[in-house]
């Protein structure tokens, strides 16, 4: 491992989107090489981010510190964050243990993909630190591009990798483990489309994505719909490109539904529904069949539900939400851009 150590390097701060999928990653093909059973389709979002501060320390160990909380590789090697600076160093073949410093503009466990976010700031400002990179061009000169960083990022949890581009973003399974893509398919000026996040319950889930998407090879639904999955990415490709919101609506919630069926008849059995989520979604075909919703549901591993709509019905459909459950809270935020880094801490004008 070349040694690149330079003690004095300024801290990196790397601001990076979560994304909702429109099309799920379900499964997984080899645990260890992060090969999907399907291609998935997401939408990058604007709001909801993780921000993470990298610099060199001069100890052998790495920290981490979140929500007020410090933990060290001195106590946890085993950690995921320790496991993917690991990864991202081996990568890059260099040395040096970091300090990290995360923070997230949303709340944790509401049913926003914080793993999403959380992986993909860590290996850019990681990265970014450890190459003493300014710009995504010294990245690529160290042979980390955007593109590499985001399979870097996927080791970590799959759907971060989508977090590396802006608008509308597609990872590919692919032929082989190593002929998986991840690339943008629309930008974000492409369609100014708004999710509107209802938070049911705030509780955390029981069971990770990580363990789900193991227990649906055990679903007799499971070699059903990776069947007909081609056919939804095509459709899912069309709607968005001409913009047809009913045609792309129609699709996500079939593959949220069909997502949480194999969940559900996982082995073993993985239920994120919460008994409000199925209310909600009753409530949200009728409002929509009375004219009322111009809004169609997408569901991740968790009770929340994503409304996903027109940026311009945004305001109107938080109104109507509110209205008539009170008890929920709701985050609104649209389709963003992908992340960045720059050299110093956060500012407040940063985000
Ligand atoms: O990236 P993971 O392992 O947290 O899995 C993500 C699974 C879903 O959020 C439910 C779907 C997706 O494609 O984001």
């Amino acid at each position: 491992m070349s040694e690149r150590f330079n003690p004095t390097s300024p801290a990196i701060t790397a601001i990076a989107p979560s994304n909702i999928a429109f099309v799920k990653y379900w499964g997984k093909r080899d645990v260890e090489k992060q090969w999907p059973a399907n291609d998935s389709v997401s939408m990058t979002l604007s709001a909801s981010k993780t921000i993470t501060t990298a610099r060199r320390n001069l100890t052998a160990f790495d920290s981490f510190q979140m929500n007020g909380m410090t933990v060290t590789s001195k106590d946890l090697p085993e950690h995921k964050v320790f496991r993917h600076l690991n990864r991202v160093r081996d990568h890059l073949k260099l040395s040096g243990h970091l300090d990290l410093k995360s923070s997230n503009t949303f709340p944790m466990g509401c049913g926003i993909a914080s793993s999403a976010s959380g992986f993909a700031a860590l290996t850019l400002a990681s990265a970014a630190v450890l190459t003493d990179a300014q710009s995504w061009e010294d990245l690529a000169a160290y042979g980390a591009n955007r593109e590499t960083l985001a399979h870097l990022a996927r080791l970590g949890s799959g759907s971060a990798c989508r977090s590396f581009f802006g608008g509308f973003t597609r990872w590919s399974a692919g032929a082989s483990p190593d002929m998986q893509k991840i690339t943008q398919d629309f930008t974000p000026q492409h369609w100014n489309l708004a999710d509107i996040i209802v938070v049911l319950s705030a509780e955390e889930k029981l069971v990770s994505s990580s363990q789900a998407h193991l227990a649906a090879w055990g679903s007799p639904f499971f070699p059903a719909r990776l069947a007909g999955l081609d056919h939804r990415l095509k459709l899912v490709h069309q709607a968005i490109k001409s913009r047809d919101l009913e045609a792309l609506g129609s699709e996500l919630e079939s593959d949220a539904i069909e997502m949480h069926s194999v969940a559900m008849t996982g082995s073993p059995q993985v239920n994120y529904f919460s008994p409000a989520t199925t209310k909600f979604l009753a409530w949200v075909r009728t409002q929509r069949n009375l004219g009322e919703l111009p809004a169609w549901f997408t569901i991740d591993a968790g009770p929340n539900v994503h409304l996903i709509c027109d940026a311009k019905h945004a305001e109107a459909i938080v109104r109507l939400v509110k209205n008539a459950w009170s008890k929920a809270s709701v985050i609104i935020d649209c389709v963003g851009e992908g992340p960045r880094f720059f050299r110093g801490e956060m500012e407040k004008d940063h985000v």
